[in-house]
């Protein structure tokens, strides 16, 4: 066990918040939005097919890879075979298989990044190099590293990328020649239900990861990657090492509710709510701590600004009075920061009112 590593200071803040906790900490969806209902009466079709408890193939099942790459095809304009995708257990699982599967040493990423992309490149003992700016990508690139983005509502920042930049980013992959993760777990969630084509689109030596937990649930573990059939046929042997498949079951299941429910006519609920709750925080933010600067997303899960005070302290303090939240310190590899990462989507209403409120009390009881 590599004892240099830490875990991740999410994880640890989700095992220490109990139903005490006002947790604007985790990237957790409303779980009022589940669709229970739907997904009950699928899993009762699902049963009736002994299949659903046996092994199954490692690249996942024909049908729901099927329709995953109809998405791609009908949503991106982005051509997409079944043959194309292969199922993840969750798409924090497509790091591990990815990274195995290629010779790559080095990650260049987006300075700040997704914590759980850091500890997965880490635990590899991957090199990982930072980034600001897209054009410093011409100095950084080369064809024996990986560059790792989340184009769509960054994890923690909540930038998306303008087309503008999309085609700056194909044109410097297409000179340099490095492979492309791009991580797509909020393509979706614009408030206005637009979305962008991935850069992978435009770039073939790439790996689109997409998932399934925050357009529908996270407990089923349901991801993807889409790549070209000769980067996905490298990937087996990483796949099989780790769990053989991904859940017989709950593909299957995914499958029946697609099958049966309009899976964009959900989202675009999500996103409605979302939008909501996002100006509600917003409003309560202005309110109560005025100086906490943030630039209101268009879509995604988080608000992230910065304080005044050390965020860190910030949090600590915090967590002692039951309200969670990220500091920006942790989705860098190395700085300090007084950045914060705020989930809207999980609190309720009234949760949001109370916890920030709450925080703005630890703040100005340091004055
Ligand atoms: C940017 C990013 N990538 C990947 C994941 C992992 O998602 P999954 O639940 O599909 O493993 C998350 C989860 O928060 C995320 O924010």
């Amino acid at each position: 066990m590599n004892k240099k590593i830490k875990r991740s200071y999410i994880r640890e803040i989700l095992d220490a918040t109990d139903e005490n906790t006002i947790s604007f900490a985790g990237g957790l969806p409303d779980k009022e939005l589940f669709p229970l209902f739907e997904l009950s009466k699928a899993s009762k079709e699902v049963f009736k097919n002994s299949d659903c408890l046996q092994y199954s193939k490692s690249q996942g099942i024909e049908s729901l890879r099927e329709k995953i790459a109809q998405i791609y095809t009908d949503k991106f304009n982005f051509p997409t075979s079944k043959d194309e995708i292969l199922i993840t257990t969750g798409s924090q699982q497509a790091f591990d298989i990815i990274l195995k599967s290629l010779d790559s040493n080095e990650l260049i990423v987006e300075r700040p990044t997704y914590i759980g992309a850091l500890g997965a490149f880490k635990i590899l003992n991957k090199q990982i190099l930072g980034f600001n700016k897209i054009d410093e990508l011409n100095t950084l690139l080369n064809e024996n590293n990986i560059l790792y983005t989340i184009s769509d509502y960054q994890n923690p920042s909540t930038n998306i990328y303008s087309n503008k930049e999309r085609k700056e980013f194909s044109k410097i992959l297409n000179k340099k020649k490095s492979v492309l993760i791009e991580d797509g777990p909020y393509c979706f969630l614009n408030f206005k239900n637009k979305i962008k084509d991935p850069i992978s689109k435009r770039y073939d030596n790439s790996f689109h990861l997409g998932s399934f937990s925050k357009i529908v649930a996270p407990g089923l573990r349901l991801g993807w990657i889409r790549a070209n059939k000769n980067n996905i046929n490298k990937l087996f042997v990483a796949k099989e090492s780790l769990d053989l498949h991904t859940s017989s079951f709950n593909q299957m299941l995914m499958n029946e509710y697609l099958s049966s429910n309009n899976l964009f006519k959900h989202i675009s609920k999500i996103n409605k709510e979302y939008n909501k709750k996002m100006k509600f925080m917003a409003k309560c933010f202005k309110r109560d701590i005025p100086s906490f600067t943030f630039k209101k997303p268009k879509g995604g899960m988080f608000i992230y600004g910065s304080f005044k005070e050390d965020s860190m302290i910030l949090a600590k303090k915090a967590i002692r009075e039951n309200i969670a939240f990220v500091p920006g310190e942790v989705f860098y590899l190395n700085k300090k920061s007084n950045e914060a990462r705020f989930n809207f989507t999980n609190a309720s209403y009234k949760d949001i009112k109370i916890g920030i409120n709450k925080l703005a009390s630890i703040i100005n009881s340091d004055k």
